[in-house]
């Protein structure tokens, strides 16, 4: 099968977890780049990155790069693309824009001047032109136009890859899917430790958790992808790679927890529907009185941000997390997503990573928290060294037997 270049777009700040998830299905020449990763592969690839890529949110297929000097230009150039080989007449389309560019104020007359191009290239050739749907389209065009480097390509995902398939109640403020399994990625997490959000909402973490756990792919509760409906689309081929043997063994716990009876009954009804009831266990309990689940595991949660409480409250909130952390989950890792500056500054624990990430609109930082017993200063004397022999008491840390690198 022939290789061709292949877009997958996502986040800031997941680049490179995604680059890694490419470079494991067996993507080639892998370039990581703005909120996307490029890479070179066939068609069967371009199927296994939409079904497989847990941080891509779109996967898209140049079919034409350029450089123009104005919106004229622009219109030329896209009706010269030889677009009977993407899209019957009979089939609707939709564009969608990301735009940079002085020569439009706005991505949509970007998205306009293309759908006109479409329109007059079959207009001209045969006398009618296909429809354009923007809500429920055959074939998605993609347009990214740079200064005046333009790239057209075609969307090979339909709709967003965020839209698992799982969900079917959503809390206040769910998390995105792909910044979810992101967030896990990023941690090294795969089913190695036990795993805790106490503060689940509708459960995301939890079912993305769980599917990382598993092997389960993120395709696997999709209904249906862009490329479906390509002319060329391969049905056996996407078939065999539907009923590949992915699953794995996991028999460590997942357990999600919220103050909120609602939202444990909204988080319980997703997990039901990814049929992952007996990989993940529910609470209704608040963090600062959850008992503790089990010795060690790994902690990642998305609090509230405070956008709908008080400053006072948020700095409660972010106080009784950090007190709860430190006196209760020595040996537990905890990451935690925020935009709240103040609720960081409140939570009294020295982060020993900080990342950036978005969520939706909101800039926030992600940090990690080693939880040791004792101080941090005496935790970071252990870590430097090789306990070798140990008989280790962290509340008795003069007895500790630490042997220099
Ligand atoms: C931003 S939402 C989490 C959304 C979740 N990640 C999802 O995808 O649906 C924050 C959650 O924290 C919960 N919460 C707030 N205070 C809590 C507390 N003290 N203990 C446990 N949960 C709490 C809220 O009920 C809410 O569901």
């Amino acid at each position: 099968m022939s290789k061709f270049k292949i877009v997958a777009k996502t986040f800031a700040g997941l680049e490179n977890v995604l680059a890694d998830e490419i470079k494991g299905i067996g993507g080639e020449s892998v370039s990581v780049e703005r909120r996307a990763v490029s890479f070179y592969g066939d068609q069967e690839l371009m199927y296994r990155a939409n079904f497989h890529l847990r941080t891509a949110l779109k996967i898209l297929k140049p079919i034409a790069e350029f450089d123009v000097a104005d919106r004229d230009e622009l219109y030329d150039r896209s009706k010269s693309v030889p677009w009977s080989d993407y899209l019957a007449l009979g089939k609707s389309f939709a564009i969608d824009s990301t735009v940079q560019s002085e020569m439009f104020i706005n991505s949509m007359y970007a998205s306009l001047k293309v759908k006109d191009a479409i329109a007059d290239h079959f207009r001209e050739k045969t006398g009618k032109r296909p429809s354009v749907n923007t809500e429920n389209p055959d074939i998605r065009i993609n347009v990214y136009l740079m200064g005046g480097h333009c790239i057209l390509s075609l969307d090979s995902s339909g709709e967003s890859l965020h839209k698992r398939g799982y969900r079917i109640g959503q809390g206040e403020a769910p998390i995105n899917e792909v910044l979810a399994a992101g967030m896990i990625l990023l941690t090294g997490w795969n089913g190695q430790k036990d795993f805790l959000d106490p503060m689940c909402g509708s459960g995301t973490i939890l079912i993305e958790a769980a599917m990382i756990a598993k092997g389960i792919p993120p395709g696997m509760y999709r209904k249906s992808f862009g490329f479906e409906l390509w002319p060329d689309f391969n049905e056996d081929l996407f078939d065999e790679i539907c009923n590949g043997e992915y699953e794995k063994e996991y028999s460590g716990k997942i357990l999600g927890s919220d103050i909120s009876i609602k939202d444990i009954a909204i988080a319980r009804a997703n997990i039901k529907n990814a049929s992952l009831t007996k990989v993940i266990e529910l609470q209704v309990q608040d963090f600062i009185k959850l008992e503790l689940p089990f010795s060690d595991g790994i902690i990642i949660t998305n609090p509230p941000y405070g956008e709908r409480m008080k400053p006072s409250s948020i700095i409660e909130l972010y106080q009784s997390i950090g007190n709860t952390l430190k006196n209760r989950y020595a040996g537990f890792e905890a990451w935690i997503i925020s935009s709240s500056v103040e609720g960081f500054m409140s939570i009294g624990l020295k982060p020993s990573k900080k990342i950036d990430l978005f969520n939706g609109a909101l800039a926030c930082s992600y940090r990690s928290f080693e939880l040791f017993q004792g101080s941090h200063k005496q935790a970071v004397i252990i870590k430097k060294t090789n306990v070798v022999n140990a008989d280790i008491n962290y509340d008795k840390p003069k007895r500790l037997i630490i042997k220099k690198l």
